[in-house]
C-alpha cells in the first residue's frame, strides 16, 4: 500500500502533453497502473522505458512508448529506489536495470522518487551497492571493485549469472555505511571494465515517500 501510494501521487506531476520516463520494479509497477488508467481517460502523453519489463507493462497499459534515441529531453521520470539517504543519494538497481534507469533519469527535467518510507535512511549502504560490469574478465573487475573497500557477490538467477539488459553482470557490493557517495561513484565508475554503478546523487527533484497512510513530499 506505501508503494502504490507514493506511487500514485507521484503520477500528478505528470500532465498533457509530457514525454515521460518509466521507472523499473515493484513501486514503478503502481505508478505504469495509475499513468494507463489516466492515458485512458484521455491524457496525451509520450513515454520511454528503463528496462523491457517496463517496456512491456506500459505497453500493456496503452501507455504510448517511444523510441528514446530519437528524444531530446524528458519531462519527468518517475522511478523507485532501494535506499534514499538524508542528503538525497539514492542506491538503485535492485531490480538490474539502473544503467537504463540512470540514463532516463539524467534526461529528465524532474526526476521523481517513489518509495516507502522504510528506505528513508541516514546513509546509504545497508543495501549493497549494485555495480553493473561487462562479463568479459569480470572476475578481475570485481577485485578491482573490492579494493575500494567492499566485498562483492556476482548476482545470479538460478544457477548463472543474472544479465541486464545491455547484456552485463551485477555485482552487489557490500561497502557498510557509505558515508561519501561520490568517492564510491566516482572511484568505481573510473575502472574499466565498470559500466555504471546503482549511485544516483545529486539527481532527485523529489522524493515521494509513503508509510501506507500518508504520502510526504521531500525536497533537496
Ligand atoms: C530497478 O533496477 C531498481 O532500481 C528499482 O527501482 C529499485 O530496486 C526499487 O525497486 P522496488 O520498487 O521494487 O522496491
Amino acid at each position: 500500500m506505501a508503494k502504490k501510494m507514493a506511487a500514485e501521487r507521484a503520477v500528478e506531476f505528470v500532465e498533457d502533453g509530457m514525454m515521460v520516463g518509466l521507472g523499473t520494479g515493484s513501486t514503478a509497477y503502481w505508478a505504469i497502473q495509475r499513468l494507463g488508467e489516466r492515458v485512458r481517460e484521455g491524457l496525451k502523453i509520450q513515454a520511454v522505458g528503463t528496462s523491457e519489463r517496463t517496456e512491456a507493462l506500459a505497453q500493456a497499459a496503452q501507455i504510448p512508448i517511444v523510441d528514446f534515441s530519437r528524444v531530446a529531453q524528458l519531462d519527468v521520470a518517475i522511478d523507485g529506489a532501494d535506499e534514499v539517504s538524508r542528503d538525497f543519494a539514492l542506491t538503485k538497481g535492485g531490480g538490474g536495470a539502473l544503467l537504463r534507469e540512470k540514463l532516463v533519469a539524467s534526461a529528465a527535467s524532474r526526476f521523481i522518487v517513489i518509495v516507502d518510507d522504510t528506505k528513508l535512511v541516514r546513509y546509504l549502504g545497508k543495501f549493497p551497492l549494485p555495480v553493473e560490469v561487462v562479463p568479459f574478465a569480470w572476475q578481475l573487475t570485481k577485485k578491482r571493485v573490492e579494493a575500494a573497500g567492499c566485498r562483492s557477490t556476482l548476482r545470479m538467477h538460478e544457477d548463472q549469472p543474472f544479465v541486464t539488459d545491455n547484456h552485463n553482470y551485477i555485482l552487489d557490493c557490500d561497502f557498510g555505511e557509505i558515508s561519501d557517495p561520490a568517492s564510491v561513484h566516482g572511484y568505481l565508475k573510473a575502472l574499466p571494465g565498470v559500466v555504471e554503478t546503482g549511485l544516483f546523487i545529486n539527481m532527485a527533484y523529489v522524493v515521494v515517500a509513503s508509510d501506507g497512510q500518508q504520502v510526504a513530499l521531500h525536497y533537496p
